[in-house]
């Protein structure tokens, strides 16, 4: 397949690029980093790409947005979070509406923030979504990419969990503290954590592009979330290092603000359709994807 990824030289499409070459697709990525390479072009990601570079794509994944963490979500901060999203997605679609012949699949990413918090319950592609922050860019970001729908396009919304990998993502900064022997639990450490590998990451679109009968969402999750708890200690245990220091919630709230509030809760999300539709995930288990991800390093 030819296929084109936006947001492609970020710490999923990275992997997914050399997943995808490695299977013998050709891959095109987008950036808004100016570049003379044969194998990506400049987009600047709220405008149209032009048609003769958008024809011919057998398949798009929509990997593009301003990071959501770290950092306080600021006003400002949290209107280029939105509109870095819902503009990006407007205008792929607007632009596969343009392509001649047309993409047969896009597959746009989305995350489990589209359920907001749920305490112990299971969570699946059945669950509404929340009302709050997180909730409504996921809503309003996936929105925009089911109109490629209307085209005859076949639509996967990926809603991504917490994305563990050797070189970037959340793990980057959840490591610091263990590092100086500081790490542990947040809040009381009950809240779920959904997290899924990069290489199931990668896995599950490789999928989801090479199986005509997967659409609409699809829960980009392991099938074993853990409490924070559980992955502090699972953490502490693949870096051999003490998880028994606990930050006070209060202290994330104070720190980080509304994020903060984020990490204080969480998701049990399940990936039902992917295990419906016979994906097998190559680590299932925290600790076994966390120690081959420290192994490699
Ligand atoms: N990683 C996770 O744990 C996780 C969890 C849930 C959802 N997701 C979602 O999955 C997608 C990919 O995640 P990722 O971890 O690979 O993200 P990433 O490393 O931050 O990469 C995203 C890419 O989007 C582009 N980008 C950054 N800011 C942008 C902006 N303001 N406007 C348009 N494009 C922008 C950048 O590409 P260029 O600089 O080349 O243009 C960047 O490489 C994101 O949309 C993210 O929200 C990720």
């Amino acid at each position: 397949m030819r296929i084109l990824i936006t947001g492609g030289s970020g710490f999923i499409g990275r992997a997914l690029s050399g997943e995808l070459k490695n299977s013998g697709h050709e891959v095109i990525i987008a950036t808004r980093r100016r570049n003379d390479s044969n194998d990506r072009f400049t987009w600047d990601s709220h405008e149209l790409i032009p048609q003769d570079i958008m024809s011919g794509f057998d398949a798009v994944v929509n990997l593009a947005g301003e990071p959501v963490a770290p950092g306080r979500w600021t006003k400002e901060r949290k209107k280029r979070i939105l509109a870095s999203r819902v503009n990006a997605t407007r205008a792929l679609a607007e632009s596969i509406r343009n392509a001649n012949p047309k993409p047969k699949v896009l597959i746009s990413a989305s995350a489990v923030g589209y359920y907001g918090p749920h305490g112990d319950e299971y969570v699946t592609e059945e669950t509404p979504p929340a009302s709050d922050f997180l909730a409504g860019v996921c809503r309003a970001w996936e929105a925009e990419a089911l109109k490629a729908e209307e085209l005859g396009v076949r639509v996967v919304l990926v809603r991504i969990g917490g994305v563990l990998g050797a070189d970037g993502g959340a793990l980057a900064q959840m490591v610091i503290p263990f590092k100086f022997f500081l790490g542990g639990q947040i809040g009381n450490g009950k809240q779920w954590f959904s997290w899924i590998h990069r290489d199931d990451m990668a896995g599950i679109i490789k999928y989801a592009l090479e199986n005509e009968s997967v659409s609409g969402p699809v829960n980009a999750t392991a099938p074993g979330p853990v409490t924070n708890r559980e992955f502090s200690r699972a953490l502490g245990k693949a870096l051999h290092r003490p998880s028994f220091f606990a930050v006070p919630g209060i202290v994330i709230k104070l720190s980080l603000g509304e994020l903060g509030g984020m990490l204080l809760t969480g998701q049990r999300v399940l990936p039902e359709k992917v295990l419906n539709a016979g994906y097998k995930f190559k680590y299932p288990e925290v600790g076994e994807a966390l120690r081959a991800i420290f192994e490699k390093k």
